[in-house]
């Protein structure tokens, strides 16, 4: 028996604290395979797993001992919350510790996609000086359509009202007197109307069957031919080919996608296509997010294994139920 398993790369100071009081087995690709997987979690206590790792029904049930997964991340989407919640096991993640870092990708990809940043530089590396072809959009004055008002989307309009845009916001969750959405005087709109008036949208949506596809033909057909498109949430959200079809018909400016249907893609025309960029899902990919990340998914393993609450249940409670 071993108290914490590792089936993904996640390391950094938290992790060696971890080691240096609980034993721990770090297996950095094992979520490769999910036989090897499941046969390693029936001698844990405790699983920690980043986005890859497929933590299903089937694993916390033939995994006894099992009394916590720990998420390092914010998306719950590779984890059975609800069989977790009838098998006891208590899940923890880290919803809030790389939505600075997120926030601040989406900006960077919005200023990236306004100003040919990618474009100009691989032409200028290459011996061109093309002034005229990069000729850009300024984002002043022009409005951010986000769908999905959460944590990551709300500090992304908080940075583009800095920027001297204006903000609408779609989110079924919300209401138009939301303090934060008061505060950064969006209006809260219906989705399709957000597409319409939108010079820029950016999705900040978790991965459900609600939202799996979300962005599709139709939705497009309703964007500005000017517009940009901005993914740093989950992939699902956007039908790819969709989008292809609407960047090559000009009837899309231009889309910045972190994130994709499958991870990692396969070749498909996103890749070759002039007014894309593509980066590959590092949203969270900070030292400063990492550090966090990693600093309070282990802070609480380690408080469960000890008996102690988790601080950042996603189950229904923080403590194991009917378990060892
Ligand atoms: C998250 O859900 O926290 C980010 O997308 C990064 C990740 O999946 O690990």
């Amino acid at each position: 028996m071993i108290d914490i398993l590792i089936s993904e790369n996640i390391s950094g100071a938290a992790v060696d604290a971890l080691c240096s009081r609980f034993q721990v087995s770090r297996q950095p690709n094992l979520f490769e395979n999910q036989d090897a997987l499941l046969e390693a979690a029936q001698s844990a206590r405790a699983l920690i797993v980043r986005n890859k790792t497929l933590v299903t029904g089937d694993l916390m049930r033939a995994a006894k001992h099992l009394i916590a997964v720990g998420r390092a991340g914010a998306g719950l989407d590779n984890i059975d919350v609800k069989s977790a919640n009838q098998a006891g096991v208590v899940v923890t993640y880290t919803p809030d510790q790389n939505s600075i870092s997120a926030a601040e990708l989406t900006m960077g990809l919005m200023i990236a996609l306004a100003r040919n940043i990618p474009q100009a530089t691989l032409d200028t590396s290459g011996g061109g000086w093309n002034r005229h072809r990069f000729m850009g959009t300024e984002l002043y004055g022009k409005t951010l359509g986000i769908i999905g008002a959460g944590k990551i989307g709300y500090l992304t309009a908080a940075r583009a009202r800095a920027f001297g845009m204006k903000i609408l916001a779609y989110d079924p969750f919300l209401s138009s007197d939301n303090i934060l959405l008061c505060e950064l005087r969006a209006e809260l709109v219906e989705l399709d109307d957000l597409l319409a008036r939108a010079d820029v949208v950016s999705c900040h949506v978790p991965a459900s069957p609600q939202t799996k596809g979300l962005i599709n033909r139709e939705r497009l057909q309703r964007m500005k031919p000017t517009a940009y498109f901005i993914n740093t949430a989950r992939g699902p959200v956007v039908v790819e080919e969709d989008m292809v079809d609407a960047l090559k018909a000009g009837t899309l400016a231009g889309a910045a996608l972190d994130v994709r249907a499958s991870e990692p893609p396969q070749s498909c025309e996103l890749n070759s296509m002039p007014n894309v960029i593509l980066t590959p899902h590092i949203a969270a990919f900070t030292r400063e997010a990492q550090n966090r990340v990693t600093r309070a998914v282990c802070d609480d393993i380690a408080r469960l294994l000890e008996g102690k609450p988790a601080k950042s249940a996603a189950t229904k409670f923080n403590l194991p139920h009917n378990r060892a």
